[in-house]
């Protein structure tokens, strides 16, 4: 919803037909070849340990989407009660409730962040393309989310346009940047993990595997890099490659 310029010159109506079309646009298919066989396994492994919080949010309080599966927090703490109760004003005069197009639930147009910080667990469909991952895209694999000892601590490169199939992810390896810039990857830039709020970690940990979901059941969210574990994992990337 549009909240710059004039309110008075915004057109509700048009405006909420513009965001139902694009939130039933689907999204971009993977472009390379996915092992059937390990998509379906990982799909019952995705069933059991990720959709309790990855849901599709239709009809649910937005509260209920947040969890603090402890990623950095920084982004999280930036609005406080006052910030959430003027940001709710501006947009209820913008977009009074008495307008079919403005039924903000009985939550109003923002939530109160202060008494449950966390962030929102998206529905994951063209997760392949939205690499780097997380709120503060630290992570820039797939493979590095769900084992965090292969998680990068040097910074990275992003916006490049080759894609890793094995790891799930946009290429990152800072040493391959000279032979992608002689590739016509014009568009680089390196990502500092060492700056404030963008610290690679949560989402599960090697001593803290597991997770509570929005069902209140314990469940699985991280591996390590064995070749037991390494089986599971490329199940669940084949799985999430294909949303
Ligand atoms: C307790 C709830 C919970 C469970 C269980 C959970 N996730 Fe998440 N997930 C989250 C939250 C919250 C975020 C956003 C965290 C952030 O951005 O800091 C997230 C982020 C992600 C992202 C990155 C999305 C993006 O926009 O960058 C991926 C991919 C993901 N989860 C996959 C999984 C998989 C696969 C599983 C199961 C193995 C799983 N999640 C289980 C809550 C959960």
């Amino acid at each position: 919803m549009a909240v710059v310029g004039d309110p008075t010159k915004i057109d509700l109506a048009v405006n909420a037909k513009i965001q139902a079309f694009l939130g039933k646009l689907p999204s971009e298919p993977y472009p390379f070849p996915i092992d059937d066989a390990a998509r379906h396994r990982g799909e019952a492994v995705y069933q059991t340990n990720c959709a309790g919080c990855h849901l599709s949010p239709a009809g649910k309080p937005r509260n209920e989407l947040v969890f603090d599966v402890g990623t950095d927090p920084l982004r999280s703490q930036a609005m406080g009660t006052l910030a959430a109760s003027l940001l709710s004003k501006v947009l209820m005069s913008i977009c009074p409730q008495t307008q079919p197009e403005c039924a903000f639930g009985p939550e109003g147009p923002v939530v109160d962040p202060s008494t449950h910080r966390g962030y929102v667990a998206t529905p994951l469909p063209g997760a392949w393309a939205i690499a780097p991952y997380l709120h503060n895209g630290s992570v820039p694999t797939l493979r590095q989310l769900l084992v965090p000892s292969l998680r990068t601590t040097s910074p990275f490169l992003r916006g490049r346009t080759s894609y890793n199939q094995a790891d799930g992810g946009w290429e990152w390896e800072p040493q391959k940047e000279a032979a992608m810039r002689a590739k016509g990857d014009v568009a680089l830039a390196l990502h500092d993990l060492g700056q404030a709020g963008f610290s690679p970690v949560g989402h599960g940990s090697d001593s803290n595997p597991r997770l509570v979901d929005g069902q209140g059941k314990s469940v699985r969210v991280v591996w390590s890099n064995s070749a037991e574990d390494k089986r599971v994992v490329d199940d669940l990337i084949a799985y999430l490659l294909s949303l």
